[in-house]
């Protein structure tokens, strides 16, 4: 080899050396903030998670009958084909009513530290029983929701199954264990899990290069962990608020929950897994441009102005977070009996 050609090489292995460095260098950084997904269904409190309650919970979950009117199941406003949310501003529930909030996605929940954007449910058996009595989500109430699931002998017999060491196994209580151990199921590993585990090609370069800045800016400082968010509670607005077309007076977050001032327009920081498919954006659903998203949180929670290309580029790094869905058939829901009670308008 003549000698310029050597040097050619020598330098590009060189480089070569370098790149694999800095990349393990960026991926050590990396891995003090976040984690990457689990690849089985995660542990629970209290509710051990069988294939018997899973299928349950799944029924569960696509059954409108879980509402008074029989219109709405949680699958209406969690579409699963559609990043686990509805892609509205607020929910259309009960009575076409509108609720006052954005619907979150059930996909990865089960990582949050807590459930809802103000983190008022511990868990998601909590959480499940909250829209089923919601009167803008599904209306209904306990007894009436037993007395549905207690009418079809297929359902007694699952929730038989599923719970079987206990006397009373259909009650409102079962129903939401059931339903969060379907939603344990609900995991979407993305290119940046991938990353995460050592794939360098996993992210493009300007994915990698938003995972810098998204980094560097200190987002991180508030989306970290296995659903990058989703684990404590800010001022929505802590440099500077926004407008009360993006944050509403009349909702002010976290203070309904514990009743403090500092609790005052504090919500909990978005889990941004699967983000570019849940438009549109924050509790209140008033941005549905990514970009003007990342820019107002830059400027709101940072005070950092961004410049569009970075602004792009942190937005690549988001879409890394897109995932793999779960592969879900559509459950067959058991047939109503003479004694299901009937639909109330
Ligand atoms: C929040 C599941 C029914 C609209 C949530 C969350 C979960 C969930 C896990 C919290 C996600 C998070 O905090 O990141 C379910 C289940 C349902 C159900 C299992 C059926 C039992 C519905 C229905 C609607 C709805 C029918 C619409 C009418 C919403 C909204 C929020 C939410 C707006 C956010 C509320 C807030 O933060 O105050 N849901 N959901 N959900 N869901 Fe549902
Ligand atoms: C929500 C990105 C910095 C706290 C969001 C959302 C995005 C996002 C896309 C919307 C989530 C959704 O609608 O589902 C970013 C980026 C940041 C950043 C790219 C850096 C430029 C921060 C920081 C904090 C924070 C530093 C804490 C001081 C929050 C909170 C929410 C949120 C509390 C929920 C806001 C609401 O009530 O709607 N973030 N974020 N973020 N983020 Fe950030």
């Amino acid at each position: 080899m003549r000698l310029a050609p050597r040097i050619a090489l020598l330098a590009s292995v060189a480089a070569l050396g370098a790149s694999a460095a800095s990349a393990n260098e960026l991926r050590d950084t990396a891995l003090e903030y976040f984690k990457p997904l689990p690849s089985t269904v995660p542990a629970v409190a209290d509710n051990p998670i069988t294939k018997e309650k899973i299928d349950l919970g799944k029924a569960l979950f696509f059954d409108p009958r879980l509402s008074a009117s029989g219109v709405f199941s949680c699958y209406s406003c969690h579409n699963l084909t559609t990043g686990g949310d509805d892609n509205m501003e607020t929910s259309v529930g009960h009575g076409w009513q509108k609720g006052p909030r954005n619907s979150p996605t059930v996909l990865n929940a089960v990582f949050n530290e807590a459930q809802f954007w103000d983190g008022r449910a511990d868990d998601l058996k909590a959480q499940a029983k909250g829209p089923i009595q919601a009167g803008v989500e599904m209306a209904n109430t306990p007894e009436n929701v037993v007395a549905t699931l207690s009418s079809m002998g297929q359902y007694v017999e699952w929730f038989e199954e599923s719970f079987p060491d206990e006397a009373e196994p259909v009650s409102f209580d079962n129903m939401a264990k059931a339903i969060e151990a379907f939603e344990a199921t609900l995991l979407t590993p993305a290119p940046f899990d991938s990353w995460l585990n050592g794939d360098d090609n996993a992210l493009s370069e300007d994915q990698i290069a938003g995972l810098e800045l998204f980094m560097d800016k200190g987002c991180v400082a508030c989306h970290a962990g296995v659903n990058i968010g989703g684990e404590g509670y800010y001022p929505f607005g802590l440099i500077e608020k926004p407008g009360s077309d993006i944050l509403p007076e009349g909702d002010r977050g976290r203070f309904a929950v514990t009743d403090t001032v500092d609790d005052e327009y504090v919500f909990r920081a978005g889990p941004l897994r699967n983000i570019a498919l849940t438009a549109p954006y924050f509790h209140s659903g008033k941005v549905w441009d990514l970009k003007v998203a990342v820019q107002i949180m830059a400027e709101s929670q940072l005070g950092e102005e961004l410049s569009d290309e970075e602004a792009g580029k942190i937005v690549a790094f988001l879409g890394g977070l897109t995932g793999e869905m779960p592969v879900i058939t559509t459950p067959v829901l058991p047939a109503e009996t003479a004694t299901t009670p009937r639909p109330t308008a």
